[in-house]
């Protein structure tokens, strides 16, 4: 599955060369592979580079794949289902990726698999470095496909969870999760694994999204008016639409938390009382947050989350899959869509 940075609809199917050592010593055949928010902007144009001396860029950077040979000794064996990190730490290293901590690199040169300057898993066959593959439960089934997602959801929780340490007596009770497409109910789910009371703000009211958002247990907000004059002590933004993420911080509670997990283009200039915004946050101590990407840590947390959870409501995340012989429909956007994905299998 490849395409040409920065040319928009120029992604196809075609063959290619099998993966070189390089991209590291495990060779793993492809189970199956996500499509995201940002897949869909790099198939615009809008996002994405390809490696250097190459033209085309491999896609895909949410895998799931098992593996068909490893070194010996190398912590992976034929047969063990894996998922391939997506980041790379930048070759200088910034203390940051120096210190295993890739996810907050701090010189921008860093590369992503499927995304920046480096090929992605959206192929038959893929290789990988054993210290950027993770193992996964084979019982999860499809539903492992998650893990990249989750592992995303998972950062921005620790890192919330480290900024609320600056108080001892954080006791958090309330969640609000804008938006229920896979990162919000992913969000919402690993809120509930922390006994928070869950609301979410989703203007979709038929199809998978609503039966999801009840599985959880959680209250469905179909509008801003729904949601009456609650604060919340953390809100995580997953739909990055300008409107709501300014609803976001409004909604946030004395010593809340805000952690910011859409990416929006820049240029969505609207009106913003940034004097009413610095004295929310000053005066009642609030915190508001971007996180992307994730490190190996997350993706253990994401592993365990995932592991709780129950397997049936993973599964019914993923909405649509897709054969490899009609691909194309997996870039398509469909009503009642949460997670599709692309079946090699
Ligand atoms: C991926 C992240 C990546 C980000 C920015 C997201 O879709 O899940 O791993 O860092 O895009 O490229």
């Amino acid at each position: 599955m490849t395409l040409l940075p920065g040319v928009p609809d120029s992604v196809r199917l075609e063959e290619i060369d099998e993966p070189p050592l390089s991209d590291g010593s495990i060779l793993v055949r492809t189970l199956a592979l996500g499509i995201c928010g940002t897949d869909h902007e790099i198939l615009e144009g809008l996002h994405g580079s390809a490696p250097q001396h190459s033209q085309h860029l491999v896609l895909g950077h949410e895998s799931l794949g098992v593996v068909e040979t490893a070194p010996s000794g190398c912590g992976f064996s034929p047969g063990d289902v894996v998922v391939g990190i997506v980041r790379r730490p930048d070759p200088v290293p910034c203390p940051a990726c120096a210190a295993g901590e890739w996810d907050m690199c701090r010189n921008d040169g860093y590369t992503e698999r499927g995304i920046r300057g480096r090929h992605g898993f959206g192929a038959e066959r893929f290789r990988i470095e054993p210290e950027f593959a993770v193992k996964i439960d084979p019982d999860l089934g499809i539903a492992g496909v998650l893990m990249e997602p989750a592992s995303i959801v998972a950062k921005a929780w620790d890192h919330v969870e480290r900024v609320a340490l600056r108080s001892q007596a954080w006791s958090p009770r309330n969640l609000l999760v804008s938006g229920a497409g896979p990162i919000g109910l992913l969000a919402a789910l690993m809120g509930r694994q922390r006994g928070l009371d869950v609301h979410i703000l989703e203007r979709t009211v038929a199809g998978p999204k609503p039966a999801l958002i009840g599985e959880l247990a959680a209250h469905h907000h179909a509008s801003v008016g729904s949601l009456g004059d609650l604060r919340f002590d953390v809100v995580l933004e997953c739909t990055a639409a300008p409107a709501i993420i300014v609803e976001a911080i409004k909604r946030c509670a004395p010593s809340g938390i805000v952690c910011l997990l859409g990416v929006t283009p820049s240029g969505l200039t609207s009106e913003f009382d940034i004097g009413g915004f610095n004295r929310k946050l000053v005066l009642g101590n609030e915190v508001v947050l971007g996180a992307v990407n994730a490190n190996l840590s997350h993706y253990r947390q994401a592993a365990d989350a995932l592991a709780r959870a129950d397997k049936l409501f993973l599964e019914r995340l993923i909405t649509r899959r897709v054969p490899l012989d009609r691909w194309r429909e997996a870039f398509e956007k469909r009503p009642g869509d949460i997670k599709v994905v692309l079946d090699f299998t």
